[in-house]
């Protein structure tokens, strides 16, 4: 923590990977090489943010939103993770990077749930950088869920509605798992688009916001370290003067 406060490092960056399809596109390749593509970004990033000290890093990897998507591309990205580990745990171990997943279980196919259950185990001992992905998570639908939990507590008589707090909210969003870096210091998005795409809302009530114009498959650790320097030279006032 000390170490962190010096450099100014952020405990939680968040990225919107964006851009895969018209990296591909651009290249008159299908877009599913542009995923693959993605891949390598996710992992030249992950390696960059543990050696800088990052305690969790938040990757948009599919949002609910994404089922609108011809289902040939979504079997695609559903297969994502799969490879993704197969190939990846080794260095992940190798940096003490521990997997952590958020987002919903439902729809997702059993082996993707597979693969994601054993990559957190096999990584669930490392003290390093959380490598967290969102898979299936819609921002507004985790604070739906959040609500319900929190309801059938009233309703059982071991919550008083007068003892709901902002802390009792955050504890049943999905990044209670990433306890104590739930709120996001930065957020990063890739090809030029400004936007949150119901992504980390409640979480990202405070943190800074930093664009990129390049295509998520152009992002490297060089990318990364730009976003770090410019969060180093902003004043967070979180409301204050
Ligand atoms: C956005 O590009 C990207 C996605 C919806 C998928 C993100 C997946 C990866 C970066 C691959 C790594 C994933 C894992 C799980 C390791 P887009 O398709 O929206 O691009 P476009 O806006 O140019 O069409």
């Amino acid at each position: 923590m000390a170490k962190n406060l010096e450099l100014n490092i952020p405990d939680h960056v968040a990225m919107i990977m964006d851009g895969n399809g018209r990296w591909a596109e651009q290249r008159n390749k299908p877009r599913k090489y542009g995923h693959e593509e993605g891949m390598e970004a996710v992992r030249r990033v992950t390696m960059r943010a543990s050696d800088r000290g990052v305690k969790v890093l938040t990757l948009y990897a599919f949002s609910t939103e994404n089922w609108k998507r011809p289902p040939q591309e979504v079997h695609f990205l559903m297969q994502l993770p799969i490879r993704f580990f197969d190939k990846f745990v080794p260095e992940l171990q190798e940096r003490n990077v521990k997997v952590n997943m958020i987002g919903f279980e439902e729809n997702v196919p059993s082996s993707t749930k597979k693969a994601i259950k054993k990559a957190m185990d096999e990584t669930k001992d490392n003290t390093g950088m959380v490598l967290n992905f969102a898979f299936n998570y819609g921002s507004r639908s985790e604070i739906v869920h959040a609500t319900k939990a929190i309801s059938k507590k009233v309703l059982e008589g071991s919550l008083k509605p007068d003892d709901i707090t902002e802390q009792t909210v955050e504890d049943y969003l999905f990044t209670q798992t990433i306890t104590p870096y739930q709120n996001v210091d930065l957020l990063i998005r890739s090809s030029g688009e400004q936007r949150l795409s119901n992504f980390l809302l409640w979480q990202n009530a405070y943190s800074e916001f930093y664009f990129s114009d390049l295509l998520w498959p152009e992002f490297d650790g060089d990318v990364l370290d730009e976003a770090l320097l410019s969060y180093k030279n902003r004043k967070r006032r979180y409301g204050a003067l």
